[in-house]
């Protein structure tokens, strides 16, 4: 799982340019699916076909990153964010375009107390010694994400963009495994989650199932002096009640937790206070469906350090398929 994990994170895919990470995921799940398709947004729909009920099956491919907004005589770049960034974790960062060129954040040395620091003060530094020279690289518009690769330590895994390429993992992880079943099952790997759950809407009202599960991080309560949240690393992956864009439907948080019961697998609770996910714009489309989500617990998430448990994302493919193979 953990070269898995390694290879997805590695992709760049700043909400909006996912190609990079759909190519990838299409080459690994390729074999092993009936029908693959692209749709407008980007969404990567690939299907094991069958007679039975129609499961949509969700993960974002999109992370968080920094987009240019403008580049200034001597080659350094100001920008914008894309997705929820916090200006602190981004300091001191490497972060990478897609063409490969890789640059330095860093903050305005007149800056005196770090509580002044805002987006505006700070730059993206690619080397570059003129205007001219910058634009070779990089243009106006061009998205970067967090630089790094994923590092295993014990049976934590560190890396960037572990939200939500953890959980493009588990459903990656979920097709190569999952025996032969009578439900249709659309895997969708989904486009511009961080920037409000767009894509899994639209490929869920196009798809029109059953029911659907999502795949995604999920904050914890187990960091020193950390907000109380019930979900913690190393216990298992968690059943979403609920978060700011959905209540779960108590029949897809039954089915979850009777297929983590019945099969022995750990699982925990989740209500999660900030933020939202796929079933958040799913399960108000197409005049409404069945949604809940297993969430991976995360530390630290939308930080180039997100850091979660090998065992527990393992965990959640196993569940993962369990439930949707019932
Ligand atoms: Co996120
Ligand atoms: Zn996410």
């Amino acid at each position: 799982m953990f070269d898995l994990i390694k290879k997805l994170t590695g992709a760049v895919g700043v909400s909006g340019n996912e190609e990079e990470i759909r190519e990838l995921i299409i080459q690994e799940i390729k074999d092993y699916v009936d029908e693959i398709r692209v749709d407008a947004l980007g969404n990567l729909i690939a299907v094991k076909k069958s007679k039975g009920k129609k499961i949509m099956v969700a993960a974002h491919m999109d992370e968080i990153g920094l987009m240019v907004t403008h580049i200034d005589e001597k080659g350094f770049l100001r920008f914008s964010t894309v997705g929820g960034i916090s200006r602190f974790d981004s300091i001191g960062q490497r972060v990478r375009f897609k063409n490969g060129t890789v640059g330095a954040v860093y903050y305005e040395d007149k800056l005196e107390d770090m509580k002044d620091l805002r987006f505006s003060k700070m730059y993206i530094d690619i080397g570059a010694s003129n205007r001219e020279e910058a634009e070779k690289s990089v243009k106006i518009g061009d998205t970067a994400c967090f630089a790094g690769e994923a590092v295993k330590q014990g049976d934590m895994v560190i890396s960037k963009a572990l939200d939500d390429r953890s959980g493009c993992a588990v459903v990656v992880k979920a097709i190569k495994d999952l025996p032969q079943t009578d439900n249709e099952i659309y895997f969708v790997f989904t486009v511009q989650e961080e920037l409000g759950l767009r894509g899994a809407g639209t490929a869920a009202y196009s798809i029109k199932p059953d029911m659907a599960i999502a795949v995604d991080v999920t904050m914890t309560g187990d960091t020193p002096e950390s907000h109380a949240m019930e979900v913690k690393c190393g216990r298992g992956p968690a059943i979403k009640i609920k978060d700011r864009s959905v209540i779960c439907h108590p029949q897809v948080r039954k089915l979850l937790e009777e297929a983590a019961e019945k099969n022995g697998i750990p699982y925990q609770l989740e209500i999660l206070e900030a933020g939202g996910s796929d079933p958040g714009s799913i399960h108000i489309t197409a005049g409404g469906i069945p949604s809940g989500a297993i969430s991976i617990p995360c530390r630290y998430v939308h930080s180039p350090v997100e850091t979660a448990s090998l065992k527990d994302i393992e965990n959640a493919a196993r569940l993962l398929i369990e439930a949707i193979k019932a």
